[in-house]
């Protein structure tokens, strides 16, 4: 263990960073929700209930979702189960406005409708899911619905996703009471471009980087291997990372993962997850789950590091793989 104890608090195995700078304790490990619709597939109810009772039992209280997972599927589902399971209160929501509803009415528009899918009176996270980058909205336009809303009550704190640093701080600029408080970006052991230049500047900022994808959506789970690679049914289809030439380099990797993990006695997953918490104070994965025996494993990530050794071996294993997104 390479952080000092001051910088994260230890609950039972879970653990807990603050978001942003706020005070607002969440779940250092939290709780991905695209599974539920027809992307990954996840599209029953009960499945999706169990995977929430799950994470919640085992101390996960920040839940991701978007108004665009299911086209509103995930987060009806969520809030349906928070409601069943009478823990809306113990939660942190955060759900995402697409880049193309940011228009200053769409932005109350949209709002509403996770309002009610959700059915909750506040949102705790709103997050812009992507920057609107062929509509041409002015930031200002939708960082001032955004503050609006937090003015009124109906959401409590702002957040990005897949802003560059350019125009997170142009966003900033912007709001003129609140800062943005976290930055949801692709970060796994495999794709790390966020360590050049959004994490450091997270960091900087006090700003929470919530990766996204923090088990390359499956590659470094161990599971998977060049003879053995996932049916193509759903997302995976067409990610780079699934290509047979690049999986043969990203199998390199895994290959020190499952190494590293039987010396601890801990899964492939619950590694690379250690991997990213271990590498930044503001980064918080948030893994998706189709089963929840898949979250069980996914926060036994929490409460213990790799030693320094064991952080760079797979470190180093990784930081020179040659994979490229030009497949075709
Ligand atoms: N902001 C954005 O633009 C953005 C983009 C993508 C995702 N996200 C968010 O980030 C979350 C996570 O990203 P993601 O869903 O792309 O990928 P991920 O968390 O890297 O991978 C999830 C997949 O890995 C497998 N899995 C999960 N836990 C496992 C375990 N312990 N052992 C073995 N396999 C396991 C499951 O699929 P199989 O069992 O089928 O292998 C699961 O669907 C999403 O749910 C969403 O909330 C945000």
């Amino acid at each position: 263990m390479f952080y000092s104890t001051e910088e994260f608090s230890i609950c039972m195995t879970m653990e807990y960073r603050i978001l942003g700078k706020t005070r607002e304790k969440i779940s250092i490990i939290g709780l991905g929700t695209w599974q539920f619709g027809d992307a990954w597939g996840v599209k029953d109810y009960n499945v999706a209930k169990s995977i929430i009772e799950k994470a919640v039992e085992l101390g996960v209280n920040f839940i991701d979702t978007a108004a665009v997972y299911g086209r509103g599927l995930s987060e009806e589902f969520i809030g349906k189960a928070l409601k069943e399971l009478n823990v809306r209160d113990e939660v942190f929501i955060a759900t995402k406005l697409p880049g193309d509803f940011l228009s200053y009415e769409d932005v109350f528009r949209a709002t509403e409708k996770c309002l009610k899918r959700l059915q909750v009176d506040v949102i705790d996270l709103m997050q812009v899911h992507w920057p609107p980058a062929w509509h041409n909205f002015p930031t200002y336009e939708y960082m001032r619905a955004l503050e609006k809303l937090v003015d009124l009550g109906k959401i409590r704190y702002i957040g990005v996703s897949n802003f560059p640093v350019e125009m997170l701080e142009s966003a900033r600029n912007c709001l003129s009471k609140v800062d943005i408080v976290s930055n949801q970006i692709r970060y796994n052991v495999i794709e790390r471009d966020a360590e050049k230049e959004l994490i450091p500047y997270a960091e900087k900022n006090n700003i929470t980087v919530l990766a996204w994808s923090p088990l390359a959506k499956g590659a470094v789970t161990g599971k998977y291997t060049p003879d053995n690679l996932p049916e193509f049914t759903d997302v995976r289809r067409t990610d780079p990372i699934f290509h047979p030439d690049n999986f043969k380099e990203v199998y390199r990797v895994v290959e020190v993962i499952k190494e590293v993990a039987e010396k601890y006695n801990k899964t492939p997953a619950q590694v690379s997850l250690n991997w990213l918490i271990t590498s930044s104070r503001v980064v918080v994965p948030i893994p998706g789950a189709k089963r929840p025996e898949q979250v069980e494993d996914n926060v036994g990530a929490a409460g213990w590091r790799l030693s320094y050794e064991d952080w760079r071996r797979i470190e180093e294993a990784s930081r020179n793989l040659r994979i490229t997104r030009v497949v075709w």
